[in-house]
């Protein structure tokens, strides 16, 4: 048997899930580990979301490939709500999850892919699965890896193909980091002016945490973006595979029917029972939103207390503003790291891993540079590793007072990893 050579060199495991199995090893030999590697929200499946699933298991028949038109109205409306932009039950199609559609969206689109550094793990792969070339932009650690127009400039000045495509991720995964106005507003100008197309993944958006509004790329470049999402995060979903995509009414007249080609070749449409069980989401039922407000509120509180724990003791970290992420960074222990034999994000979580019991995904799976010694902490596994210990911190949760409280009381794990981070920063810094 031999693979397709055009795909074989670029089949390698992902990194997310490398580290996931070494932590289940190590678990498994009995082994303390701390994991900051995994990002999934964990909160039960919402009673009416399960009851909604359970009263339409009997559909069997093969919806419509672009998605069953209540539940495309439904989410329309919805985002229309949300983004605060226009759309039509027309412009949604949905898929198994968005990370499917990402992917046809850059099958369907002609021009090479322009991805701004950190980016999350998949986009560059589905890429070279695609054979479309990939560009990366630049940014600095103590910038908090914000893109810049210019560096975004240098690298379009470089690629001869016409209409380019740029996925932008707002919050992101990995930085927890969202897109401001001023540089929206710019980049709707650029982007028009350059033919780039933005595929704008805001898998993250409805999980704020409050400290300034999640803004679409949309609002300012309605034209020339498309919005994807789904269930995943806020919803705690992401086992139900059902994602969406907003494409714009100027695109939609030759971009739809691509994409309705290409599911239709593959995937169909997501199942029936999801799609319908779905509405009960997306109508704006009351006791569900309540729901999300309360976990995106404790993976905010949870979020910012380890946020700012490392930020205390030195750490260089932009502050996250949305998700469950953020991207410390240690260069500026460079020196002594060195010293020990770290010379890059990869020598630093396998030290973390071996020395401290800490699990972090290196900068490297996120396009950095390997001697830049950035790693991507995930917040929302830790004392949460199961459903039942979860629901236990849902329960704990008393609202928004005293977060710190709340962090002390009921989080054990985090408490005795952040000490475990504490000894190795006193070792570092010991030794300069
Ligand atoms: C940035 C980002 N985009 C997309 C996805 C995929 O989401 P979905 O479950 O909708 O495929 C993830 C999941 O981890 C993610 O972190």
């Amino acid at each position: 048997m031999n693979l397709n050579p055009s795909i074989a060199h670029h089949l390698t495991p992902s990194p997310t899930l490398h580290i996931n199995e070494q932590v289940r090893a190590r678990w498994a030999a009995g082994e303390t580990v701390y994991h900051f590697g995994f990002g999934e929200s964990r909160f039960s499946v919402h009673p009416r979301l399960q009851a909604a699933l359970a009263a339409n298991a009997h559909r069997k028949a093969y919806p419509p490939v672009q998605g069953v038109p209540e539940l495309r109205e439904a989410i329309a409306a919805h985002d229309s709500r949300w983004l605060g932009i226009s759309c039509a039950a027309e412009q949604i199609i949905v898929g198994p999850g968005s990370k499917s559609l990402i992917y046809i969206l850059q099958m369907a689109l002609a021009g090479d892919l322009i991805l701004p550094i950190p980016s999350w793990v998949s986009y560059a792969p589905q890429a070279n699965l695609l054979g479309k070339p990939v560009h990366f932009v630049s940014a600095a650690a103590e910038d908090g890896y914000q893109m810049t127009i210019e560096n975004l400039d240098a690298v379009v000045q470089g690629i001869s193909t016409g209409q380019k495509l740029l996925i932008l991720n707002t919050p992101s995964n990995p930085t927890g980091q969202m897109l401001t106005a001023e540089l929206l507003i710019e980049l709707a100008d650029y982007c028009r002016a350059h033919q780039v197309f933005i595929i704008s993944d805001e898998i993250y958006g409805e999980v704020p945490h409050g400290l300034q509004p999640h803004l679409s790329p949309s609002r300012f470049y309605p034209e020339g973006t498309i919005v994807v999402g789904g269930m995943s995060k806020h919803l705690s979903l992401g086992g139900w595979r059902l994602g969406r995509a907003i494409i714009p009414e100027a695109l939609s007249e030759k971009l739809m029917p691509a994409l309705l080609s290409i599911a239709s070749e593959i995937w169909s449409s997501p199942s029936a029972p999801i799609q319908y069980a779905a509405l009960t989401a997306y109508v704006g039922d009351s006791e569900v939103q309540a729901y999300v407000e309360k976990c995106t509120a404790i993976h905010a509180a949870r979020t910012q207390h380890i946020w700012s724990w490392l930020d205390e003791i030195g750490i260089q970290v932009a502050q996250p503003q949305g998700g469950f992420y953020m991207m410390p960074n240690f260069n500026r222990w460079r020196e002594p790291l060195a010293e020990i034999g770290v010379h890059t994000s990869e020598d630093l979580a396998g030290h973390l891993l071996d020395k401290y019991q800490l699990a972090f995904l290196p900068g490297t799976a996120f396009g950095t540079d390997p001697a830049d010694l950035s790693l991507r902490l995930a917040t929302s596994f830790i004392d949460m590793e199961t459903t039942e210990a979860a629901d236990r911190i849902l329960d704990a949760w008393h609202g928004s007072k005293n977060p710190e409280a709340f962090m002390e009381d009921h989080h054990p794990q985090t408490a005795a990893a952040l000490r475990q981070l504490q000894r190795f920063i006193s070792s570092v810094k010991g030794s300069l």
